[in-house]
């Protein structure tokens, strides 16, 4: 069986609480904080799962900014990479949830990157993490749409496990 592990970057709890949920949709899964997690602790996973919150305008969760030159040497032999990101799409209407971005910049062409997300039902006017139309992972909103949290969280998951042995 494949094993999944999540990674997330959070300043104030709103995207662990979102990676809780996520490990709690796939048996058997780790968690990690990008705070203190080892990159060679994340060598067993066939799945690893990045996520992080907004900062600045569109910026990276802070967490990330010393785990990610790291994580971009990896070597992704047979692992797969899905990312999701948190944001405010009321408040930062034009950066919605570009977090993930930064990650899916560093990643690309080096990992197969799954779960690409579609922007229906989402409201706001620009975001980097959109590529060729869709969101490069998931996007949520624990500010204005956390009722559409746990839906959107089960669709992706399900996508997700598509992917996995
Ligand atoms: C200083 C600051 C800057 C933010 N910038 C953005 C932004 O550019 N885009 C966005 O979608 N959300 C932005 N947000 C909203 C957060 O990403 C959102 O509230 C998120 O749920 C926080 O998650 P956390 O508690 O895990 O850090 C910002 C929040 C703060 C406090």
């Amino acid at each position: 069986m494949s094993k999944v592990a999540i990674v997330y970057g959070s300043s104030t709890g709103a995207t662990e609480a979102v990676a809780e949920k996520i490990q709690a949709s796939f048996e058997g899964s780790t968690l990690f904080n990008a705070e203190s997690v080892n990159v060679e602790d994340l060598k067993p996973y066939d799945l690893l799962i990045f996520g992080a919150s907004t900062t600045g305008i569109g910026d990276l969760q802070d967490d990330w900014d010393a785990l990610l030159p790291k994580v971009e040497k990896m070597d992704f032999t047979g692992k797969k990479v899905a990312l999701f990101s948190l944001g405010d799409s009321a408040s930062f209407s034009t950066s919605f949830a570009g977090a993930m971005y930064y990650i899916y910049k560093a990643l690309k062409g080096k990992v197969e990157i799954i779960g690409s997300v579609s922007t229906d039902g989402y409201t706001f006017d620009d975001s980097d993490a959109v590529v060729d139309g869709h969101f490069v992972g998931l996007a949520l909103d624990e500010d204005n749409e956390y009722n559409e949290t746990d839906s959107r969280i089960a669709a992706w998951v399900e996508e997700l496990k598509k992917h996995l042995n």
